[in-house]
């Protein structure tokens, strides 16, 4: 065992530029219209991945996909709602008919809901859970099982990587009334890291990425009220940009990270680091 690690170290075919490379992976990214979902999927695809974008509003993802096919990969725009299995079903349905396969599912959909505790309405609080965490766990399973079904050599059968928040690493002051979001990343964590181990047998890595704060629709309103007090608690000084996430999401897309599973990278600016 220990003379074949060894010797696998030591193979010279393998280069670290095609453990990077996606050409011809077929990747989901749910959300991928808009803000991050749409940063990570043209990461992906400037790596040579195919797409499938995907959201409630179809349109805005037809834009989005247009846009990547510049880059010279197949993007296609589908309409899904991620609380709901039978829209999640036909949207894995479509990928298939048109791509045969799944490599990655980028679990990116989700939003915020801001109220003070002792007001925060339970429709509001649900509405974010699931979002947020059920449906990350609905298009896991669904696209869980394709991966499952398909396998995979190289020591990957399919890459899943579920985006949390710092949010989910701990609390917020009183200025930051969003009860749910924190709740629903802190479990999106932990489903990240039982699911890695549940899933390590049919050689699926399942990872988790925790952005700090990037300017997009969701975060646009809070960050223009609070700019200064956020910016004091990033070491970096400054917010992420329209790049930052690439890396992140093309190395836990790829067979660079076929040896990590349930880790939760964090891309913030040293805000967790103080
Ligand atoms: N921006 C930040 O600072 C930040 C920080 C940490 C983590 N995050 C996380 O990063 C992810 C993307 O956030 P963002 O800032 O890019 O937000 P955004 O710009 O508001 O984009 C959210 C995306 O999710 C889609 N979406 C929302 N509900 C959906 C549903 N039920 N089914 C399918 N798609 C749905 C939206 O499209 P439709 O409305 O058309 O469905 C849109 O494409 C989220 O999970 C968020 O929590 C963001």
């Amino acid at each position: 065992m220990l003379k074949e690690a060894a010797s696998t170290t030591r193979d010279s075919t393998v280069n670290v530029k095609q453990l990077f490379d996606l050409t011809g992976r077929v990747a989901i990214v749910t959300g991928g219209s808009i803000g991050l979902g749409r940063q990570m999927a043209e990461g992906l695809a400037e790596m040579g991945a195919d797409l499938v974008l995907c959201a409630r509003k179809k349109e805005r993802c037809h834009q989005a996909a247009e846009e990547l096919q510049q880059l010279g990969v197949k993007a296609i725009a589908l309409g899904c709602d991620v609380k709901n299995p039978d829209s999640i079903q036909e949207m894995v349905e479509a990928t298939l008919s048109q791509f045969g396969r799944i490599d990655v599912l980028i679990n990116n959909a989700g939003i915020s809901w801001g109220a003070p505790v002792e007001e925060m309405r339970l429709e509001d609080w649900n509405k974010v859970i699931e979002t947020n965490l059920t449906g990350t766990f609905l298009c896991a399973q669904a696209v869980g099982k394709v991966m499952i079904r398909q396998g995979r050599a190289e020591n990957s059968a399919g890459k899943i990587i579920n985006i949390a928040s710092v949010a989910g690493l701990g609390g917020a002051p009183a200025e930051l009334p969003a009860i749910g979001y924190h709740a629903s990343k802190g479990g999106v964590i932990s489903f990240t890291k039982d699911l890695a181990c549940k899933w390590a047998s049919h050689n699926i890595q399942v990872n988790a990425i925790a952005p700090g704060w990037f300017p997009t629709h969701m975060s646009n309103r809070v960050l223009e009220h609070h700019e200064e007090l956020f910016l004091s608690h990033i070491p970096l000084r400054r917010f992420g940009n329209e790049h930052d996430l690439k890396g992140a999401a093309v190395f836990l897309a790829s067979a660079a990270s076929n040896y990590v599973t349930g880790h939760v990278l964090v891309v913030d600016g040293g805000q967790s680091a103080w």
